[in-house]
């Protein structure tokens, strides 16, 4: 086991999952918990984080000085670094020279000697981000890497096997900072690197257990990636104590709500399938503005979910599949309300429950879906693309009827089946098709057509919030249309939506 000791720094979770990349268990502790606990877990090296202070500001996190008698080695992290360097008997001061302060991509030199640089290039990219310096050095240290400006980038003490940097190898800005990180657990700390997500699993499990007891716990099940795994997981580890009320609104892509339910059935849960589609098309007859729609479907969820939760009764714990980026991300301000977000999960005012659980709150996206391959969910479930909460509400333009809702369900799966055919799923990040409401004339046979034109849609992107459209190539996108024109009644026209966002957004509601 690995700890990673909080002090309050961005990138901190990222650290933790750095050391699990590297296949070694960690657990991100805050500074503050009594060195008696950090001894009880026995851990075979401590990473410190970086922080927003200044180590020699009044109100500066701390750590008591017997953690560095322990024997147990240290990699200090920008804040970590000076706090090491300062309760060692350093000393850190406010950089004097503007030189001195470095923040972004700094070309640094290492010391190829030392163990945390192994078998790596001896000069390359760091990120830093610090405005403090390390003055004075503490006994028994030597310095180890340097930037132009910089005489004392990182340090280290080998023979106690505690290491400093300024930069953050975490970042994938620093190059090899995976591999500094690989070195300092394999070679400091004599990891083997033999953890994996099964381990996580059985951790995680057992912590479930332990922390719901013989308590009940209530999810809204949406049918996304993390909805999905944390219900698996959670069904794993309490079974029918579990309740998941996956509202099905009808407004899923074809045969998607089976396919859920399907997915769940090894497991003795409480599954409670609410079939709303009657309810939802009612409320949304004759509504064509997006966000009236995007309302409208948001309200009827949380009532939906209610009733449901009022049958149930009390429960002691509402849970909520959060993932790490979520996490980050909600502490991001207040930009501009572009599209209100719909998403299952967040319904705390309207359900009796004391807690809110949230187990896979410290996982980045591609660990859910590794723990949910763990869990035997299907590759569709946990591959799948992102999904608007208001469904295909949203891809249908203007107002909605359940037959617009099938011809779009209908050339949807055509869409998928042939970019799955085609082996192209893995270079196009989200695809799908919109139902216009624009028709036009066309030909079919001797006669004429008067219907509908469908939008394909597909985006390459990292993060979603920016992101350009896919380059599919014209031979799979001229079997996508001639099979939908052919297959689905209603639609006779084809267009690719050829926009990035900004300045468009991906869906188009
Ligand atoms: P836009 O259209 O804003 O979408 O570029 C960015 C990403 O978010 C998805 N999306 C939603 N996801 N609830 C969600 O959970 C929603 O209401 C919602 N609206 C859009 C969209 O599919 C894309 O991946």
């Amino acid at each position: 086991l690995i700890i990673v000791l909080d002090f309050g720094g961005q990138y901190n979770q990222l650290i933790a999952r750095r050391v699990r990349e590297c296949g070694v268990y960690c657990e991100v502790k805050p500074y503050t918990t009594p060195l008696d606990a950090l001894k009880a877990q026995n851990p075979i090296g401590f990473i410190f984080t970086g922080g927003p202070n200044s180590v020699y500001d009044e109100k500066a996190p701390h750590v008591d000085p017997a953690i560095f008698a322990l024997g147990v080695p240290v990699l200090g992290i920008c804040y970590g670094c000076q706090l090491m360097a300062q309760t060692l008997g350093g000393q850190v001061t406010a950089a004097q020279a503007d030189s001195a302060r470095e923040y972004g991509k700094t070309v640094t030199y290492y010391d190829p000697d030392c163990r945390l640089f192994r078998d790596l290039p001896n000069c390359g990219v760091s990120w830093m981000s610090h405005g403090d310096y390390m003055a004075k050095v503490p006994e028994g240290f030597a310095l180890v890497a340097h930037t132009d400006a910089c005489p004392n980038v990182a340090i280290a003490d080998e023979r106690r096997g505690f290491y400093g940097v300024q930069y953050h190898p975490e970042v994938n800005h620093t190059e090899h900072g995976l591999d500094m990180i690989r070195n300092f657990l394999y070679e400091v700390c004599g990891a083997t690197g033999d953890w994996s997500m099964g381990d996580y699993l059985k951790t995680s499990v057992a912590a479930i257990r332990e922390k719901v007891g013989s308590g009940k716990v209530l999810l809204a099940l949406s049918g996304g990636v993390d909805s999905s795994v944390c219900a698996a997981l959670l069904a794993e580890a309490i079974g029918r104590q579990l309740t998941c009320v996956f509202v099905d609104h009808g407004l899923m892509r074809k045969n998607e709500g089976d396919e859920v339910e399907a997915a769940f059935a090894k497991w003795d849960l409480n599954f409670v399938r609410v079939d709303a589609e009657t309810r939802f098309l009612i409320k949304l007859a004759g509504v064509s503005e997006p966000e009236h729609k995007r309302k409208i479907i948001g309200e009827e969820f949380i009532r939906v979910f209610e009733e449901e939760a009022k049958k149930i009764g009390a429960v002691d714990y509402l849970a909520q599949g959060t993932i790490y980026p979520d996490v980050i991300e909600s502490g991001a301000g207040d930009a501009a309300v572009i599209k209100s977000h719909h998403n299952v999960g967040g319904l705390p005012d309207y359900v009796d429950f004391k807690e809110i659980i949230e187990p896979l709150r410290l996982l980045f996206k591609d660990e859910v879906r590794q723990l949910g391959r763990e869990l035997g969910l299907p590759e569709y479930l946990v591959m799948r693309q992102p999904f608007p909460g208001p469904g295909l509400a949203i891809r249908v333009i203007g107002d909605l009827t359940k037959e617009k809702l099938d011809t779009l369900r209908d050339a949807d799966a055509i869409f998928r089946e042939e970019i799955a055919a085609a082996g192209e799923e893995k270079n196009v990040n989200q695809y799908f098709a919109v139902l216009t409401n624009t028709r036009s004339v066309g030909v079919m046979g001797d006669g004429r057509t008067y219907d509908y034109t469908l939008a394909l849609r597909g985006v390459t992107t990292s993060d979603f919030m920016t992101a350009d459209w896919a380059r599919i190539p014209y031979d799979v996108l001229d079997k996508v249309s001639t099979r939908i024109v052919n297959e689905v009644k209603g639609i006779n026209r084809i267009v690719y939506d050829i926009t990035s966002k900004p300045p468009a957004t991906i869906e188009w509601e």
